[in-house]
């Protein structure tokens, strides 16, 4: 039987326990790291978790839309190299999640922004307007996605994770209604999915084949004309026959925050049970009995939880002592994971 703390692995990363926090964006005004953000990441390290995926990390410097982290030049590297050691001084691992935001942008008034986009279709969540991307921008994102990652390499974190979900830029190449392009990263999702594979491609010879790379994707977009399950298993066959690391599968969880409960479980089992790229199912996971049945009784290795660290940074700890409960005997174990 496996335990949600086996010591373990993903790809080659050695992982205490099978919870990652999931990515949570940080504010920043600046795009550097500061003190306060130190703080939140080794408060939850120091809490028992496998390994921390930081907010996204914008890869772009002209994206000055957003006010979240980057390491979109040299001169961001040595914020997040602190942060790499004060995280790594706790045996938990750091991965970086490199975003480029596109018209997913969340600043209030954003009539003013053109966001670059697969094609001109305004974003339905933010209105913001958006322009189809020309071939030449299309290969200096990915470069962009490439320098940051092997910044990301040299601050000292243990890999990144691209972030190809949530109606971000890269997510849209995948999304039917916003991509509706007529050359080569549009039309059939051979074509939708190059985009993504180019970038996972360049990022693996900038920053060195044995740095891991993981990708976070939707397997649901919540939207009209969205990815169907099958493209989404689709990519998640290509990404891991390309090698990828970790698959983190997620989806537009909006509608679902009031749930408990994983409610990605059925594409995210789909897609371990296809392929043998370790995968991490994210949304909703909130019971340690819930999880350890999943483990058990499907080819899903790894669990992300994003919102539960925000009131309780040493949450790991807790589901340790419940998992003790359960081997104990179950029934204290029953009581306890019944939020
Ligand atoms: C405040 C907030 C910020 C988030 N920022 C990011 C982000 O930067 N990147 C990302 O991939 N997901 C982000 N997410 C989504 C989470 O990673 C996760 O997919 C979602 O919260 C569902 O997991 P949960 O039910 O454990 O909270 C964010 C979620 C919240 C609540």
């Amino acid at each position: 039987m496996r335990s949600l703390f086996d010591i373990t692995k993903i790809g080659t990363l050695p992982m205490r326990n099978r919870f990652i926090r999931a990515a949570v964006s940080d504010t920043t005004f600046d795009g550097f790291i500061d003190e306060a953000m130190i703080a939140n990441y080794t408060a939850i390290a120091g809490g028992g978790v496998g390994a921390i995926v930081t907010g996204m990390t914008l890869v772009d410097g002209e994206e000055k839309i957003f006010p979240v982290v980057a390491l979109c030049s040299d001169s961001f590297v040595p914020g997040h190299r602190k942060l790499a050691e004060a995280v790594h001084r706790y045996d938990v691992r750091l991965i970086a999640q490199l975003a480029y935001i596109g018209s997913y942008t969340t600043v209030g008034d954003n009539s003013w922004i053109v966001a670059l986009a697969p094609s001109s279709v305004p974003n339905i969540v933010t209105g913001a307007p958006a322009r189809e991307m020309r071939l030449g921008e299309i290969k200096l994102v990915q470069k962009r996605f490439a320098d940051a990652a092997a910044r990301a390499r040299e601050a000292g974190y243990d890999g990144v994770e691209l972030h190809c979900a949530h109606g971000l830029l890269l997510s849209q190449f995948l999304t039917p209604h916003y991509n509706r392009r007529a050359d080569e990263y549009g039309g059939p999702i051979e074509n939708r999915s190059r985009m993504i594979i180019e970038t996972y491609t360049q990022i693996r010879s900038a920053a060195g084949y044995d740095f891991p790379v993981w990708v976070k994707l939707n397997c649901d977009d919540g939207i009209e004309n969205g990815i169907t399950e099958e493209d989404f298993l689709y990519v998640c066959g290509l990404l891991s026959r390309a090698g990828a690391d970790a698959i983190e599968v997620s989806g537009n969880w909006t509608p679902h925050i009031f749930k408990a409960g994983p409610y990605f479980l059925a594409p995210a089992a789909s897609a371990a049970a296809d392929n043998s790229v370790p995968t991490i199912l994210t949304g909703g996971n909130r019971r340690v009995s819930a999880m350890h049945e999943i483990l058990n009784e499907t080819k899903i290795e790894f669990f992300g939880i994003a919102r539960s660290f925000a009131r309780e940074p040493s949450l790991i700890d807790r589901f340790r002592r419940e998992c003790e409960n359960l081997a104990a005997g179950g029934e204290n174990f029953r009581k306890s994971s019944s939020f």
